[in-house]
Formats: structure tokens, C-alpha cells, sequence
């Protein structure tokens, strides 16, 4: 559905709209006549979006990791817009590494961004939309929750973290009107690969073998086969135009076949390791819970 008029318009404040799908999304939006609170480290790479859509867009300085610009790009959407109806929790990185090469600081560095930045801007923008009784979070997670490959463990642990909140987030703010909608895109032609993918400087000799050169996988990365980030941003403005969101929305056909298998795999081996499981109560259970 297209916004009707400026007007009408819904707010949306995407974090990390400099690039990738932040960016497309805010572009798509914008097109469509909604109105967005852009936003960067470097607010100039959004300047142009903000001069091209001068009522609607709005660009405002901001890294998540930083709780004084959270709190200010929070304040400065509220008084040129008078209100946030969307919140896109779209910034984030990768660090790549076993868990044993990866550092603590670099650990600490992805949590601040993947996990901590989102809960600082829910906190900032939670009591907006309480106000308003309504909105909508979108917080962008990735299909990698549903199945860590190697190297990926803390990408896939800080994106956890964040559907861990989300769940329960849903469930204390569906009495105020406000909805949260979790998205694990697949693989999408953004910049991810090439500068949101830090790769750890150390290297174990002893992994080589099993996991060979990560650095070598990323520089061979098939582009041709990532998904659209339009198309994707389309997906989304739909999750937020329907009646009835979904709590999950996987993009990308490959994101809803590697969940499927997770799915799968973890249903085949509950079942099979089900008798074990329940019976560990006090009282002697058999399967199917009678004494
Ligand atoms: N593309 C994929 O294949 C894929 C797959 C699954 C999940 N995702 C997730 O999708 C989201 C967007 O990624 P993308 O694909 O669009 O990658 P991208 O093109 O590399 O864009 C990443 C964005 O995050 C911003 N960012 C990073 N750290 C930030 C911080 N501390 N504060 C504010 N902004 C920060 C970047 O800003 P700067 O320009 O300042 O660096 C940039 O705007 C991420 O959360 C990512 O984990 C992507």
C-alpha cells in the first residue's frame, strides 16, 4: 500500500542507512512517500537522500554503539517528525574466526554493535511508541541463528542475543499496540561480504585443514547469487503494511531452506533422544506423559 499523502505518512528510523539494505530500504520509502529519519556515523552519505526528499527524510549523525547519539538521533526524529512508527534496528557487522582466535575486545566490539546498540535504541524509542500505543520494531538478525557454521560463532551468537530479547520483547509491548517482526535475510548483494566482515588477524595452523582459508571463501564469494536488497525492503514495508505480522520472517530463498533443514534436524533428533529427555522428572514419566 502506498502512503497516501506526506501527511499520513508512517516515520521509520532505519540505524545504518549509509549502505546496503539500510540504505535500499530508506531509498524505497522514500519513493513511496513515507517519511524517514536517516541515519549514519556519517551523516553525509545520507545528505544526498536528505536533500533529494527534503519533508520526508530527515539525517541525523549516529553510531549505536555510542548511547549519547542514540538518545540525541532519538530526540531529533521526535521533534522534527513528532513521532517514530517503525524502528529498524538494521545496523550491524561480522567478525569471522574460530572461537578460539577470535579476541574478548573483538567479541565485546560485535556485542556492542549487534546487541547493545539495538537495546539502546529500544530503550530510547520503547517510551515514544508506548505513548502513542502503536509501532512496529524490525530487528534485522540472519539466517546463521539457525545454524553456525564454522567461524560464524559470535556473527551468529550476537544475532541470538538479539532474538533472544525479541521474544520476549513481543510479549511486553503487544498490550500497548506495538509489534516486533524478527528478519534472518539470507545472502543479499550489499557491501556485507567486503567491509561488514571483519576477519580475525589470528590464525590457528591446526584449523587450516578443516576450515581452510577464510579469508579466500569471502574474496570468492558468487555475488551473482545474492538476493535483491529491493526486493527484500519490499518484503519488509509488506510485514509492516499486514494486519497480522509475522514474529519471523526469513528473506531469501536460501535463508528459508537453511532453516527448514535446522528445523528439521532439531525435530529428528528431539524425537529421537525424546524418551531420554522425559524421563528426568522426579516421579517416573513415560513418553506421551503418563505415570
Ligand atoms: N547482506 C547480507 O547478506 C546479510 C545477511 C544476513 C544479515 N544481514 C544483516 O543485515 C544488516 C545490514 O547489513 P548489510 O547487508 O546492509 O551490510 P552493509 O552494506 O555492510 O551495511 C552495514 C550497515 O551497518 C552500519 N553500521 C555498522 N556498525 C554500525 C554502528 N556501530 N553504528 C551505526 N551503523 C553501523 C554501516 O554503517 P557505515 O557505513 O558507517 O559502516 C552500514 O550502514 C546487518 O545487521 C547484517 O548483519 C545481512
Amino acid at each position: 500500500m502506498v502512503a497516501s499523502s506526506v501527511s499520513q505518512a508512517r516515520v521509520w528510523f532505519i540505524t545504518g542507512s549509509s549502505r546496503g539494505l539500510g540504505r535500499v530500504l530508506a531509498e524505497t520509502l522514500l519513493e513511496r512517500g513515507e517519511r524517514v529519519v536517516l541515519t549514519a556515523r556519517n551523516p553525509q552519505q545520507v545528505e544526498d537522500l536528505a536533500a533529494k526528499y527534503p519533508s520526508c527524510a530527515l539525517a541525523v549523525r549516529l553510531d549505536v554503539t555510542k548511547p549519547e547519539q542514540v538518545r540525541e538521533a532519538v530526540k531529533q526524529a521526535i521533534a522534527n517528525f513528532g513521532r517514530i512508527d517503525v524502528l529498524v534496528n538494521n545496523a550491524g557487522y561480522s567478525t569471522v574466526g574460530t572461537i578460539e582466535e577470535v579476541s574478548d575486545d573483538a567479541v565485546r566490539h560485535l556485542f556492542e554493535a549487534n546487541f547493545f546498540g539495538v537495546l539502546e535504541m529500544l530503550r530510547a524509542v520503547l517510551p515514544h511508541m508506548r505513548q502513542q500505543r502503536s509501532g512496529h520494531i524490525l530487528n534485522i538478525s540472519s539466517m546463521l541463528c539457525f545454524a553456525a557454521s564454522a567461524t560464524n560463532g559470535f556473527y551468529s551468537s550476537s544475532k541470538l542475543a538479539l532474538e533472544g530479547i525479541s521474544g520476549a520483547l513481543a510479549n511486553e509491548v503487544a498490550p500497548f499496540g506495538i509489534k516486533v517482526t524478527i528478519v534472518e535475510p539470507g545472502a543479499f548483494r550489499t557491501d556485507f561480504i567486503t567491509r561488514s566482515v571483519v576477519v580475525t588477524d589470528t590464525h590457528i595452523e591446526d584449523y587450516k585443514a578443516s576450515i581452510g582459508d577464510i579469508r579466500q571463501q569471502l574474496r570468492n564469494a558468487d555475488h551473482d547469487k545474492l538476493g535483491d536488497p529491493k526486493k527484500a525492503s519490499l518484503a519488509m514495508i509488506q510485514v509492516v503494511d499486514s494486519d497480522n505480522p509475522p514474529m519471523r520472517l526469513a528473506l531469501g530463498a536460501d535463508a528459508v531452506d537453511l532453516i527448514d533443514g535446522a528445523l528439521e534436524f532439531i525435530k529428528a533428533e528431539l524425537d529421537a533422544w525424546k524418551e531420554v529427555a522425559v524421563n528426568t522428572a522426579f516421579k517416573e514419566i513415560v513418553v506421551g506423559g503418563k505415570t
